[in-house]
């Protein structure tokens, strides 16, 4: 009985450990080169347990008081989509208040790696440090289902789209 007990254990734990989230790929489109420019953008893997990913994007027309956020998480099979997010966020009213709940769950995946983590105006350069991935899995892992995910960020500042930042990741 025991012996069956453990043996149940041990079947099961490995699935539940390695419920977890892969980055895929990380692309940062330009949208307009006049206002923002990539520095770098790139995944890096350490080791087996530590992947993160940095960014940086000089700002040619500085202060921004006034941006926009699109963000769509699409999981796709074949063409079917399985599942859909999509949230708007006016950046600057966001950082002020933190009142919308989503906004501010999808803040949490990746903010505190930011220099974007204050009020609006931004006088500087934007930059993520080596977010790590297991942090957005801690985050994330519990509430999307298993699959194949894209997710399309549109950053639009006056209401011009100025950049994008897609990730592809997996859930398993
Ligand atoms: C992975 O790299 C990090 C940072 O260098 C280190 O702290 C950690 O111990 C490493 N983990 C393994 C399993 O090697
Ligand atoms: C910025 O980040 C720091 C450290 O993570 C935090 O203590 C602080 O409250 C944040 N500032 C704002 C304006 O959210
Ligand atoms: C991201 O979304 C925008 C619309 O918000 C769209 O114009 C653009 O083509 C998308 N980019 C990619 C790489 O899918």
């Amino acid at each position: 009985m025991e012996a069956q007990r453990m043996l149940l254990l041990i079947s099961i734990l490995p699935i539940a450990l390695h419920g977890h989230v892969e980055f895929n790929n990380l692309r940062c489109v330009e949208r307009d080169k006049l206002f923002l420019t990539f520095e770098y953008c790139y995944l890096k893997s350490v080791n087996r347990t530590y992947k993160y990913a940095s960014l940086k994007s000089k700002m040619l027309q500085l202060p921004i008081v006034n941006t926009v956020t699109l963000f769509q998480v699409r999981q796709r099979e074949n063409k079917r989509i399985l599942y859909n997010f999509d949230l708007k966020v006016d950046g600057c009213k966001f950082m002020k208040d933190r009142s919308n709940v989503l906004a501010n769950y999808v803040y949490q995946t990746w903010g505190p790696y930011s220099n974007i983590n204050h009020t609006c105006p931004y006088n500087h350069d934007i930059m993520v440090d080596k977010l790590p991935v297991q942090h957005v899995n801690r985050l994330v892992q519990t509430v999307i289902p298993d699959g194949r995910y894209y997710m399309n960020s549109t950053w639009l500042v006056d209401n011009i789209p100025r950049a994008e930042i897609v990730v592809y990741f997996t859930k398993s």
